[in-house]
């Protein structure tokens, strides 16, 4: 039975966008990975005038090579933006052949794809492609070294990418949350709100980023021509500790929790998992926001912002 990517596409709003030249904006656009975090957050962002293709892994597993160039086939994206990825870091110490196939063939297929097809690829990748050693926040063009089997993937991921494809945009994100999905927000909230006390760790530090804000950035890039390899995040930083710690006052002043469970810092050490993170994984996003002229947000605020979105859901 032939394949109907169409039905998974609509029109955003109503009208056609043109560009100041007058010429057509990349207007048709494909999300992959559209039932993850961030794929509900682009389908959630995307502007007026788009024609929006929104393929969850059930739609179209990007590691069938064939079903992949059959939707583009059919579809014909100016632009593809790759928001797929297997991303259960410490399972894939053990799944290394699963996290392979969701980070490493699938964004290859998906690369290749576009190329026979002339299509724009934004691919999105990850902090974890750094060994956390360094002092001051990482640029794009920085040395890689992954330290966990997640890391490798992403960064082979990147690499397969970059190969089939050149001229593609990779954009590398961290520490992301949303509304949608489980995340490290939603898992603190749940046990705040069982338990007096809890531990969490104070020694690897990073930025949170509300998929929301990295949607619209990518929104912004879709409608750029640019290629190449860039970082975002929400802006500042902090541990995963003091991001528990806003966690449990924001959280309490929205009213989603009722109490004030006490928080221990901990270290590494004290709280092992299979897959090493890395410890200092902050971004330099300063030729992000010149490039893409799109400034970055103090997490914070975001994080606030993301509360008050999962408030109104529960509320719906
Ligand atoms: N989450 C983070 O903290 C974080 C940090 C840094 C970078 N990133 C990167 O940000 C991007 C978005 O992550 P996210 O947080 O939105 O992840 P997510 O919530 O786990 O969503 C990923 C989606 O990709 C789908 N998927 C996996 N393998 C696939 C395949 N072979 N074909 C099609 N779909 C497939 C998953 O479907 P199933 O659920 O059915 O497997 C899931 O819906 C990823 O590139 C990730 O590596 C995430």
């Amino acid at each position: 039975m032939a394949a109907n990517y169409t039905g998974n596409c609509s029109m955003i709003g109503g009208l056609s966008r043109t560009d100041t030249a007058g010429s057509q904006l990349n207007t048709n656009v494909l999300v992959t990975g559209a039932g993850g975090q961030l794929g509900r957050e682009l389908q959630r962002a995307a502007p007026e005038g788009m024609t929006l293709c929104a393929l969850a892994r059930a739609d179209l597993d990007l590691a069938d090579a064939e079903a992949v160039d059959t939707a583009l086939a059919e579809l014909s994206p100016g632009v593809v933006i790759n928001a797929a990825a297997y991303t259960a870091v410490d399972r894939a110490e053990s799944e290394i052949e699963r996290a392979h196939a969701g980070n490493v063939t699938g964004p290859a297929n998906l690369a290749l794809a576009c190329a026979r097809r002339g299509a724009r690829l934004i691919h999105v990748s990850t902090d974890f492609v750094f060994d956390g050693q360094a002092g001051s926040p990482y640029t794009p063009d920085q040395a890689t070294g992954p330290v966990s089997e997640y890391g490798r993937s992403k960064l082979a991921g990147e690499l397969a990418v970059r190969d089939a494809l050149p001229d593609a945009l990779i954009v590398r994100t961290a520490w992301v949350y949303s509304a949608f999905g489980g995340n490290f927000v939603k898992t603190m909230l749940r046990l705040m709100g069982e338990r007096d006390e809890l531990g969490v760790v104070a020694d690897q530090v990073g930025t949170p980023t509300w998929a929301a804000g990295l949607a619209q950035m990518l929104w912004t890039a879709a409608q750029t021509e640019l290629g190449g390899t860039y970082h975002w995040s929400d802006a500042g930083a902090c541990s995963w500790y003091d991001f528990a710690c806003a966690i449990s006052e924001e959280g309490q002043a929205l009213g989603l929790l009722d109490s004030d469970t006490h928080i221990r810092p901990l270290t590494t050490a004290d709280y092992p998992t299979p897959a090493q993170r890395p410890a200092y994984s902050v971004f330099d996003k300063t030729a992000t926001w010149r490039d893409f002229d799109v400034a970055p947000i103090q997490w914070r605020r975001q994080l606030r912002h993301m509360l008050q979105d999962l408030k109104d859901m529960e509320n719906a």
